[in-house]
């Protein structure tokens, strides 16, 4: 499997996004470069980071020793919650934590509405984008109210909206006021962190197409026009999860897939999440 086989989505700025990419939240910092290294050797080149995983410098040692041109990789990370007041330069200091001239595609990570700042934030984000030094933004976790409000204000559409999405927690309402806006959905925690794999319907699923069940819910993430970011730290899992691209689910599988809707919530609720670390 190679990076070509990866389809590729055209956000509302013309950007194109690999559709599918590998999200490093939780690996430690020390291990970040090694992991990312692999993934990188596995095929993948889009990337998922964020200022709060404290793996940013990781990214960027294994951009460096990677070799591969800049152009072909596709770099995401976010702002910290505790910086949206200062987002110019919280912005610069993850563009020198990942040694990159430029990041693919930056996000305010949290809405916070308790802190009532994303508004100003994104001001900063249309100055970082219009400096050409972020070739797409948007936001993650936000919920449809905050949709609402950052779109009436903003300059810059917004490209992306990173939520929670996968088969026992769908978001469909949350995703669909997502599309209506014109932005792209990206699903974090894509397998649900592991717990959705053992899924009876899952299972099914991927017996009847010698599949795994990730490579399943991958696929099933992928028909759905979602982007996706999962993680592992294994090699095998990250080439197993990229071979995902290739598994073709049908009418049935996708419905069943559908179904098994629960609204199990694994993360923080956007609506009162204010946690500083991130
Ligand atoms: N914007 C946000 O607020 C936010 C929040 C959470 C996550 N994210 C992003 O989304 C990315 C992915 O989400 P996530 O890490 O929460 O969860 P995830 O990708 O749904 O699941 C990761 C878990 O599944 C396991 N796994 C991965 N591939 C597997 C396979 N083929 N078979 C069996 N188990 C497998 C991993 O174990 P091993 O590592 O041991 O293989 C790990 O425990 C993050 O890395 C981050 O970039 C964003």
């Amino acid at each position: 499997m190679t990076h070509q086989n990866v389809p590729g989505l055209t956000l509302n700025n013309g950007v194109r996004i690999p559709q599918l990419g590998y999200g490093v939240f939780q690996i430690p910092g020390e291990k970040t470069q090694e992991a990312v290294e692999a993934a990188l050797e596995a095929g993948y080149r889009h990337i998922d980071t964020a200022a709060a995983y404290r793996n940013e410098a990781g990214v960027g040692s294994a951009i460096a020793a990677s070799g591969i041109p800049r152009e072909d990789l596709f770099i995401t990370t976010k702002l910290r919650n505790g910086d949206q007041a200062r987002a110019r330069d919280a912005f610069e200091e993850s563009r020198d934590a990942l040694g990159l001239e430029r990041v693919d595609l930056y996000l305010i990570h949290w809405p916070v509405p308790s802190q009532g700042l994303f508004l100003q934030a994104w001001n900063d984000l249309e100055q970082i984008y219009s400096d050409g030094l972020a070739r797409a933004i948007g936001v993650s976790n936000f919920l449809p109210d905050h949709l609402q409000e950052l779109t009436r204000a903003a300059d810059v559409a917004p490209a992306v909206n990173q939520i929670e999405l996968h088969p026992t927690f769908q978001q469909r309402a949350l995703a669909d006021a997502t599309r209506r806006h014109g932005m792209a959905v990206e699903a974090y925690s894509p397998l649900g962190q592991g717990e959705d794999l053992s899924n009876n319907a899952v299972v099914e699923i991927s017996l009847r197409h010698q599949a795994t069940p990730a490579q399943v819910v991958l696929a099933w993430q992928l028909a759905s026009g979602n982007i996706v970011i999962p993680k592992s730290a294994t090699p095998q899992r990250m080439r197993e999860n990229l071979a995902s691209v290739s598994v073709e689910l049908t009418a049935r599988d996708m419905e069943q897939i559908n179904e098994l809707d629960a609204g199990r919530r694994i993360g923080a609720d956007p609506a009162t999440a204010s946690f500083s670390q991130y």
